[in-house]
């Protein structure tokens, strides 16, 4: 599912365990499972499982979800640095397509081995999975053929 460049992934069925006092949703879970939506988005673009979040830009929390509420998850990349990669969020009702969260920038640092950033060498999105980091790499069995 698109929404301008934005594609939607992860669902979520919100659960009493992710309420807030009130009785919606609580916006600390939100932003956890924003964040490691996030991590796995990067990890993908980038190939490299050390990836870190480095900056979030303004949070809004443009409506509330309840209780049951079935809502879906998305980020496009909106700008390739040299070691960083620049996202775009939205997380909305499955079914209204209410938005519910918007964040314009989320920054992930691209970090080599020594633990300090490190050049990605990307600068366009890749919608395969043509980017498999060095432990997932190793995993997968030789290509027949
Ligand atoms: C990620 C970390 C290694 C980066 O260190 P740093 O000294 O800021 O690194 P640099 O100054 O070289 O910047 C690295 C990249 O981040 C970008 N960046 C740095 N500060 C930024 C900010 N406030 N906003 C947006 N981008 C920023 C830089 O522009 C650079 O991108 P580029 O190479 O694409 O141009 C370090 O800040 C860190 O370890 N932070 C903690 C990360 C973490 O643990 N996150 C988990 C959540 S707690």
């Amino acid at each position: 599912m698109e929404n301008g460049d934005i594609t939607f992934h992860t669902r979520k069925w919100v659960r009493p365990e992710d309420l807030n006092a009130n009785g919606t949703l609580f916006g600390g879970s939100l932003l956890r499972w924003i964040d490691e939506e996030a991590a796995i988005y990067a990890i993908i673009q980038l190939g490299n499982g050390m990836a870190v979040t480095k900056y979030m830009s303004e949070i809004n929390f443009v409506s509330s979800a309840e209780q049951g509420d079935l809502i879906e998850m998305g980020l496009t990349a909106t700008h390739f640095g040299r070691t960083s990669l620049t996202m775009r969020a939205e997380v909305r009702n499955m079914f209204t397509r209410q938005s519910i969260l918007t964040i314009e920038k989320i920054v992930f640092v691209n970090l080599g081995e020594d633990g300090k950033p490190a050049p990605h060498g990307y600068t366009e999105i890749t919608y395969s999975r043509d980017r498999v980091p060095r432990q997932h790499l190793e995993r997968m069995p030789p290509r027949q053929g």
